[in-house]
């Protein structure tokens, strides 16, 4: 049966609903004053959680921050890493860890979407340090390089056969997985993504790049959103077919003389990111 786009609406709501209560503590973390951050009150948030306490201290002690010695104490890894930074590692282990689950199966393999959406998030980064773009804004698209694709767990949770017979349709007629998606959901990861950033909240930023990552209409208004747009293309040379997408489009050559950035640095960026994720702990 083709699945017509309110009820992928539908879906995705009753969806969110069954996720796990982790969520509940990054709209806790999130809450908090951004100007007036009370540590003690992050502390005893991330605390509450089994998970959270043990995957910050893998990150922060993971050579990602250069720190010379290890770190020990929770409370002044929070303090170094600092209020965005948790928010956004937070987010990532509630939405990767909710919304994968336990599928050994799956016509998306998990480990490889979860290598396409770091290699993703950290040649956003790169790109954004490479044109001097604020540490805070570089640390957005670190998240938003994340989450770009978010709209393919959606579509895979919703209707796993369907979801396997697009990848495979993509792969054999050679057509791109977001017309092959529209074919068999009647609705791209695009669309299915924006409807969850909007049920769970997440910041406007995030749903425009969601929404807006594979639209080319308004690229030059939207620096942020090139940045990702080139750390997408970057992340799927990185990685072949990681994305669940086979058909990798040019390099996005105007684009990166657009917004400053030097295709050489892509091509090296692209040469390094493999290491450079296998270096991160899992998030
Ligand atoms: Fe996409």
């Amino acid at each position: 049966m083709r699945v017509t786009q309110p009820r992928i609406s539908s879906k995705i709501k009753s969806f969110v609903r069954d996720i796990p209560p982790l969520s509940q503590v990054w709209h806790r973390i999130n809450e908090l004053n951004d100007t007036r951050i009370n540590m003690l009150e992050m502390l005893r948030i991330i605390e509450s959680d089994d998970i959270l306490p043990e995957r910050l201290m893998a990150l922060v002690n993971s050579g990602y921050y250069g720190l010379p010695e290890r770190m020990d104490s929770l409370k002044d890894a929070l303090s170094m890493m600092g209020h965005e930074t948790v928010r956004n590692v937070v987010l990532n282990v509630t939405l990767f860890d909710s919304l994968f689950s336990e599928r050994s199966r799956s016509p998306l393999n998990p480990a490889r979407f979860k290598e396409h959406s770091l290699g993703c998030g950290i040649a956003c980064r790169a790109l954004a340090d490479q044109i001097g773009m604020f540490p805070e804004k570089a640390e957005m698209l670190f998240i938003a390089g994340m989450l770009h694709d978010l709209g393919k767990i959606v579509l895979l949770n919703i209707d796993e056969v369907n979801y396997g017979k697009a990848l495979m349709e993509s792969r054999s007629v050679g057509v791109s997985l977001y017309f092959a998606e529209m074919a068999h959901f009647g609705c791209s990861h695009t669309h299915a993504g924006t409807l969850l950033a909007r049920h769970w909240k997440l910041h406007s930023f995030f749903e425009n790049i969601i929404q807006y990552h594979h639209s080319t209409s308004d690229l030059k208004r939207n620096l942020m959103k090139n940045l990702v747009v080139i750390a997408n293309n970057i992340s799927k040379r990185a990685f072949p077919g990681a994305s669940g997408n086979d058909i990798v489009e040019e390099a996005h050559l105007g684009l990166m003389r657009q917004v400053g950035i030097d295709p050489a640095m892509a091509d090296k960026l692209i040469e390094e990111l493999p290491g450079r994720v296998r270096a991160l702990p899992p998030l």
